[in-house]
């Protein structure tokens, strides 16, 4: 197998390249001649180049018929960037074929085409055409050649072009997308090629397409070990004499290990070298340091590098166990869990990087840790994200096996047996070497889990995973491992062939919903459980018109939970004291479109609304999952007309007690007893902490308050002193526009973005809570608008328009860099508010 293996510990690429003049600018290509010494940066042209293919489409929203063939008049196409989703443009209709399930909006067929020219001097390159996801149906011609059909519209997947371009000519690809089979998906899915695309020039001798698989088979902080496969291709006709090296660089960009293998490899064939590198004193992978490594593979032919690829890695140790639920690197972590849907509001499905940042950001605020990519793979940029930014991720691959769910005609169960191996395939190949994946998830609520065949399916699965990853574990989100007749309980065979037992509401059902997983564990002790779905403290923000529901006129009355769902309390209670239980994702962390009922044309179960805003719900597990001290009130202030009226005013914190004010009136302190402290060291010790005022078992404080105007305040103590306040006050009227943004710059680069919220004040700059003001937006110079939104789930309101009213005080813009850097101006205005205006630095 492995030939000529040199160990050269501790060398840093940077300290050889100083020796090259010209090393700096060659970091990426410089060839790698086999030892340290005779390291010398070349002047040879990039051996792999990946350039983004997303700029210069044209579009066509219809059938085109023919529209493959090269010289397609493509002329009065409008013209696209990718990432694009054409249903998002469109106007919501009570009777779109997408139904609830796609929030009202069309979908249909659509074409895409693109020219390019390769150079000359690539001639004897392999291209290859990537796909980040086209939903769905998409077919690809190049050169009017047909490429391929590739029907699961969450996948990635990639074309070779090379038999078929023309060097030094011109090119031109195709693509036909097909949503027009509806319904296909119960949440919003969107339309076209909604995520990027890709041209990579390999030489012939090159390595695989996701070509590296990264484990780390030994863990510890004293020494670990890197394990490295790595498929290279010899796509020549001659054979090839090929040196692999691999270096492990750490985040400072120092390569703190190598390997150095050769093997001759036959023309046109593979060989997958197999190297195991130690590395001393890692910096390990956790969500609180999520320190990342590079795996740079070099490939040599001869002393001529061939190919540099870099893989990105994390050096960490993830296991679930019967006893002790997960564990990463050896420490005990509960998943403070939430499940998401892909799509971003206002963008659909087109999302850009950082809109997912900042959601990211948000619900890392919120004490949230773990991830659930409900109910599909979703977009690559996304993993990187959680890698960086330390979340543990369950990578969830479909919604449909074999069997159909009610919800969908033409769901993924049509394809399935063609498919899914293939899709599967394609799905862990890509994300097998992100640290922040830590458990798969083959399924959510498949019928499969008691169908006859269904655990024969579940195997094939696996199997598939274990060859593929033989480091993860496979979970699916069952919702019938336990139910009331007439539904069917999840076959046992098939409960027995999963590595973790994935729960989805695991308190659905009579007196389970008391015991939880008691009874389960009693009866299968060696189970893995993990609860990968249950209820969140969703409702609609900012509406608390549960609070008067008797003065509500029929039908008007909202879902809105207001976040005093005590089933969530319970089951955190539950799922927080024991071990066992590897955690919990709660649905949803973030409203998302479709799943919804006319009007509404989402689902407002989440946290943070689809602008990201927060919900009261937020800051339940923000009191749950933190320890920085907080209080959080609710609800607002201005009940004008209800003077003298009991008002339920509801406290969430991490704090011992907290106390509230009325105009500077002492309503009380209150504190809530979990968890539930016993005596310590001496029989009658209670402790510090139980001394405080214990007020309730739940997990929220209340005060009914009458009502009059004026200020309420909440007092927080931690150990006996001021630990965090909060005060809401009665408002006046509607006065100002106030604009937030997320950051003062961003970058020229055609895909950055700027958040700007709209915030509708009274003179004094306090939020009015109910203000439903339309805003019109302007935007002056290197910036677009790309989105307007206001997280009301029923407002009918197009995403691209250039205004929006508030709902509950409050919309949003979302503002894209051009590729020219300079000023942005933003403008919000209204007729009878006092507009507002900021300027944003977009950077080269
Ligand atoms: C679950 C399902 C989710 C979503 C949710 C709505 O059963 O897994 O996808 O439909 O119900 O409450």
């Amino acid at each position: 197998m492995e030939q000529n293996d040199s160990l050269i510990p501790w060398i840093t690429r940077r300290d050889l390249l100083a020796q090259s003049a010209r090393g700096a600018a060659l970091m990426s290509v410089a060839p790698y001649l086999g030892h340290a010494q005779a390291l010398l940066a070349r002047d040879i042209p990039a051996p792999r180049v990946r350039d983004s293919f997303d700029f210069g489409w044209k579009f066509l929203l219809g059938d085109a018929p023919g529209a493959e063939a090269p010289n397609f008049a493509d002329a009065a196409w409008r013209d696209v960037d990718l990432p694009h989703d054409w249903s998002i443009e469109g106007a919501f209709d009570k009777d779109a074929p997408s139904s609830g399930n796609g929030a009202y909006l069309p979908t249909g067929i659509g074409w895409y085409r693109k020219s390019f020219r390769l150079a000359e001097a690539d001639r004897d390159k392999v291209v290859q055409l990537e796909f980040d996801g086209v939903y769905q149906n998409s077919e690809v011609w190049i050169n009017g050649k047909y490429l391929g059909l590739r029907p699961f519209g969450y996948v990635p997947f990639c074309y070779e072009l090379t038999p078929w371009l023309s060097a030094g000519g011109e090119n031109v690809i195709a693509v036909r997308v097909d949503n027009s089979k509806q319904t296909n998906c119960r949440w919003y899915s969107g339309s076209g090629i909604y995520r990027h695309t890709w041209l990579l020039t390999t030489n012939q001798l090159r390595i695989a397409y996701w070509g590296t698989c990264v484990t780390t088979p030994q863990v510890s902080a004293e020494s670990s070990v890197v394990e490295v496969k790595t498929m290279v291709v010899n796509g020549r006709n001659t054979p090839a004499h090929c040196t692999l090296t691999t270096e492990i660089l750490d985040k400072a960009g120092r390569v703190v290990q190598l390997r150095e293998s050769s093997q001759a490899i036959a023309a046109g064939s593979n060989f997958e070298f197999v190297q195991r590198i130690g590395v001393d004193k890692p910096s390990l992978w956790s969500p609180a340091h999520p320190d990342l490594y590079t795996v740079r593979s070099i490939v040599q032919d001869g002393s001529r590098a061939v190919d540099v690829y870099d893989t990105s890695m994390g050096i960490r140790e993830a296991l679930f166990e019967a006893n002790r639920g997960f564990l990463l690197n050896g420490e005990h972590i509960k998943l403070n869990g939430v499940c998401l849907h892909q799509e971003a509001g206002s963008v659909g499905s087109a999302v850009p990087e950082r809109m997912w940042e900042r959601r990211l950001e948000l619900l890392r605020e919120m004490g949230c840790n773990a991830i659930r990519t409900s109910h599909n793979p979703y977009a690559a940029e996304f993993l990187d994200l959680c890698d960086r930014m330390g979340f543990l991720v369950m990578n969830e691959a479909f919604d449909e096996w074999r069997h159909a769910k009610g919800q969908m005609k033409n769901g993924y169960n049509i394809y399935f047996d063609e498919w899914h191996e293939r899709d599967l395939l394609n799905f862990i190949h890509r994300d097998r070497n992100h640290p922040s994946v830590v458990l798969w998830s083959a399924g959510n609520e498949v019928p499969d889990q008691f169908a006859p065949e269904g655990a024969e399916t579940l195997r094939a699965l696996n199997h598939i995973f274990h060859r593929e990853d033989p480091t993860r574990l496979v979970t699916v989100g069952c919702d019938h491992v336990y139910s009331e007749p007439p539904n069917e309980n999840a076959r046992p065979e098939f409960l027995a062939g999963l590595d973790v037992v994935g729960y989805n509401y695991v308190d659905r059902w009579l007196d389970r919903a008391e015991k939880y997983y008691s009874i389960d564990r009693e009866a299968f002790p060696a189970r893995r459980v993990i609860g990968t779905e249950s209820e969140g403290m969703g409702g609609v923000r900012g509406d608390y018109s549960r609070l008067f529901p008797h003065s509500e006129p029929e039908g008007a009355r909202t879902w809105n939970r207001m976040g005093e769902n005590l089933d969530v309390e319970l089951l955190w209670q539950f799922v927080s004291t024991y071990d066992y239980v590897a955690g919990d994702f709660m649905w949803t962390g973030i409203d998302y479109l479709g799943e919804a009922s006319w009007p509404a044309k989402g689902s407002s179960a989440g946290v943070i609304d689809t602008c990201g805003f927060k919900k009261d719900g937020f800051y339940f597990y923000q009191s749950q999952w933190t320890e920085a001290p907080m209080v959080h009130l609710f609800p607002h202030w201005n009940w004008k007309g209800k003077e003298g009226q009991f008002i339920p005013v509801t406290c969430y914190t991490n704090c011992d007690t907290a106390e509230l004010f009325l105009n500077g009136r002492s309503v009380g302190v209150k504190g809530y007893r979990f968890p539930r402290y016993g005596m310590e060291g001496h029989y009658g010790n209670l402790g510090a902490r139980s001394r405080a005022a214990r007020t309730t078992s739940d997990l929220h404080l209340t005060w009914d308050v009458p009502y009059e105007p004026g200020t309420l305040k909440a007092v927080g103590t931690k150990d006996g002193k001021i630990a965090a306040t909060m005060e809401i006050s009665t408002t006046g009227d509607a006065a100002r526009i106030h604009l937030v943004a997320d950051r003062s710059s961003l970058i020229a680069d055609r895909r950055d973005v700027v958040h700007v919220a709209v915030e509708i004040t009274d003179g004094q700059g306090r939020l009015v809570p109910a203000a439903i003001s339309p805003v019109s937006f302007e935007i002056e110079g290197e910036g677009r608008l790309i989105g307007v939104d206001n997280g009301d789930p029923r407002s009918h309101e197009g995403f691209k328009a250039k205004q929006r009213s508030a709902f509950n005080g409050l919309c949003l813009a979302i503002v894209q860099s051009t590729a020219k850097a300079g000023t942005i101006i933003i403008r919000a205005s209204s007729q009878t508010l006092e507009s507002d205006a900021l300027t944003i630095l977009s950077k080269a």
